[in-house]
């Protein structure tokens, strides 16, 4: 038979990647509580139509689709946002708003494996739904500030835009859906000509060309500056300003409650996926040219669902990809128990014994293996030492009449006979 692998674009995580993937996932449930977000587990499996609604044409074309045994197409979910708002516009309805709601699983996408690109992946996922206000916005800036934070990184950015400012003039100059739909995906890509040629075709004026075009220039991280400019380049298209003014009064309140976000405002910043309405975000470390994390505002998503109309905000970030920064940045997150213990019997005769010296050890919340090769002595020291054990409690019957054990405290190369009373004070204080 062959050997076997993990299929492509799957991987398996080793403990020291294990340790670091659930340090991280932990910290997103402490940000989750922190900013009162209630964790809800939902299916990995969803119906295809549900999870392409919407979706883009990007995500949905790299879907995990497939028919069941009942003939049901049905797809792995590639993110968490259809499945909250299925849940918002359904068992939920009547709840009151606002919802915070929190989750945090693995996704599937058939993306190119590379660097930071997998094909499945993990996210944290928050969603603020029930209101249309800019602090709603800026809590979801400010929720992922802190997880990054948290998480340990050094340095990060976040780039924003507004998906209204382009959508408003698109829809002004009569667009249709699928043309404006596809222009934002190649501005995602920034692929900015092809996009150009798309919107020209479907007819767009000179003025709404020439407006796209400075829009598309238009970075920076003087706010005042960069919003002000983008007033003057969308001045024709009154919605637009209004877009322009929504995203300045957001930006205005996260850098007036005193958080410290480095924040480049970026006019020409488009999503993939097709649900958003208003600002939109990702955030990004200089060194590595992915994305942490990713959201913005989507008003429209759970009626679209068949619920009530819902006013929505929210974020997903890369939990591999926070792990990547942190090996990139050398940042040591997840830390170890503080002591580790091996339970050696020196014969066969003191497995019992062995086994309820670990219970008492584990009892008081100390991390216990216990030898269960069948070692002799000299060899089970030596691995316990290889693999950085703290200390070896030795079991052995002359101690045992005594009632006490031997402890070698594996790091000080010192071995004491400790009365069994004393056990637990001599691991803490050696
Ligand atoms: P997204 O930007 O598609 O947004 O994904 C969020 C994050 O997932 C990305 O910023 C990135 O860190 C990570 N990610 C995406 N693709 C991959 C991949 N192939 N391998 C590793 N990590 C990846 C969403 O999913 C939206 N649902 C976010 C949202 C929530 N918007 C509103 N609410």
């Amino acid at each position: 038979m062959s050997e076997f692998k993990t299929v492509r674009g799957m991987r398996d995580f080793l403990p020291e990647e294990a340790k670091t993937m659930r340090y991280i996932e932990n910290t997103t449930r402490k940000v989750a509580e922190l900013y009162g977000f209630k964790e809800i587990i939902t299916p990995v499996v969803e119906s295809y139509e549900l999870l392409a609604a919407k979706s883009g044409e990007e995500v949905r074309s790299r879907m995990f689709a497939f028919k069941d045994l009942g003939d049901r197409q049905i797809a792995l979910r590639p993110e968490f946002t259809a499945s909250v708002a299925r849940l918002v516009a359904t068992t939920l309805r009547n709840e009151p708003r606002p919802f915070r709601l929190f989750s945090v699983g693995s996704v599937y996408r058939y993306d190119e494996p590379q660097k930071g690109r997998y094909r499945e992946f993990w996210q944290s996922n928050y969603e603020l739904m029930g209101s249309n206000r800019a602090e709603a916005d800026a809590e979801i800036l400010m929720l992922t500030n802190s997880l990054m934070e948290k998480a340990g990184l050094k340095s990060y950015a976040f780039k924003v835009g507004h998906v209204g400012v382009l959508r408003s003039m698109f829809k002004q100059e009569k667009l249709n859906e699928k043309a404006q739909n596809q222009a934002m995906q190649l501005m995602d890509k920034k692929l900015y000509d092809d996009a150009f040629n798309v919107i020209r075709e479907a007819g767009a004026s000179t003025q709404c060309l020439d407006g796209l075009n400075q829009l598309v220039k238009l970075r920076g991280t003087e706010i005042v500056d960069v919003v002000a400019k983008m007033k003057e380049c969308v001045k024709d298209y009154e919605q637009s300003i209004n877009a322009v003014e929504n995203l300045s009064e957001i930006l205005n309140l996260v850098s007036q409650c005193g958080c410290k976000i480095n924040i480049i405002v970026d006019a020409g910043f488009a999503r993939g996926l097709e649900y958003y309405t208003g600002m939109i975000f990702e955030v990004f470390v200089p060194d590595l040219d992915i994305a942490l994390g990713g959201g913005g505002r989507y008003d429209r998503l759970i009626e679209l669902f068949g619920g009530e109309s819902t006013p929505a905000v929210g974020v997903a970030h890369g939990i591999d990809r926070i792990m990547l920064a942190l090996q990139e940045q050398k940042v040591k997150s997840a830390k170890g128990p503080e002591r580790r213990v091996v339970v050696i019997p020196i014969n066969e005769k003191l497995r019992v014994e062995a086994l309820k010296f670990a219970c008492m050890l584990r009892e008081a919340g100390v991390s216990t293996e216990v030898e269960v090769m069948g070692r002799k002595m000299a060899k089970a020291l030596e691995d316990a030492d290889k693999r950085g054990m703290d200390f070896a409690l030795i079991v052995g019957e002359k101690e045992l009449k005594e009632g006490a054990v031997v402890i070698k405290d594996l790091k000080e190369r010192e071995q004491n006979t400790v009365q069994i009373e004393k056990i637990l004070e001599a691991i803490k204080i050696q």
